[in-house]
């Protein structure tokens, strides 16, 4: 049997969730007290999620890189409907490099690639922020999903980014019912 690719499986999933969901990751508000009010924002893994549109609708020049074709064609047209612009790229970032920055803002929600975040530290321009929310081992308690292989070991997340300065960490349960690590850090201004 032929293992399906992520860009297969993430495909049928979109496929099924109509305009795509969100997990509610707060990103927005997560980044709001240090978030510029201009600049090129990259979200990674950003198919279905909404908080890109939020993003533009702040007036970020926004780019949702992710592998499934039909999860940033939901974001299209749900940012179309909105009148609002983001750009898509498709990208499998497994075997593929991260879209080049340098980057003002990054964001990533709800997928974990650990030898992703040396590559993400280097896309964002000095001074640049990055905001990540992903669920830890604890969720797996009351959720059986995402799996093991998709979790943060507690206190593993600021382990994963080197030369850039924590300005938040936090790792508890959330008003959406996920147990959640979140962190936002800042790339040494030159
Ligand atoms: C759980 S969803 C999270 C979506 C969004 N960030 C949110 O929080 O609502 C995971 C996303 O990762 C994308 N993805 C999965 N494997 C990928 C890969 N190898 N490269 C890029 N994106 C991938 C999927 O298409 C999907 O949109």
């Amino acid at each position: 049997m032929t293992v399906p690719t992520d860009r297969e499986r993430w495909n049928e999933k979109w496929a099924g969730a109509e305009m795509g969901t969100n997990h509610g990751s707060k990103l927005v508000e997560l980044l709001e007290p240090w978030l510029p009010q201009t600049g090129q924002l990259l979200d990674i893994a950003g198919g279905g999620s909404g908080d890109s549109l939020e993003f533009a609708r702040r007036g970020l020049m926004v780019t949702v890189a992710d592998v499934s074709d039909v999860g940033l064609a939901h974001a299209r047209a749900r940012a179309a409907a909105q009148s609002l612009v983001i750009r898509t790229v498709e990208v499998d970032l497994r075997s593929e490099p991260l879209p080049a920055g340098p980057w003002d803002v990054i964001t990533i929600a709800n997928y974990l690639q650990r030898d992703l975040f040396e590559a993400i530290v280097d896309g964002l321009a000095p001074g640049g922020l990055l905001g990540v929310v992903i669920p830890t081992v604890t969720n797996l308690e009351r959720h059986e999903r995402p799996g093991r292989p998709y979790s943060l070991d507690p206190d593993e997340l600021p382990t994963l980014v080197s030369g850039v300065e924590i300005l938040h960490h936090s790792e508890k349960w959330r008003p959406n019912g996920r147990h959640e690590a979140h962190l936002v850090a800042q790339s040494p201004v030159l």
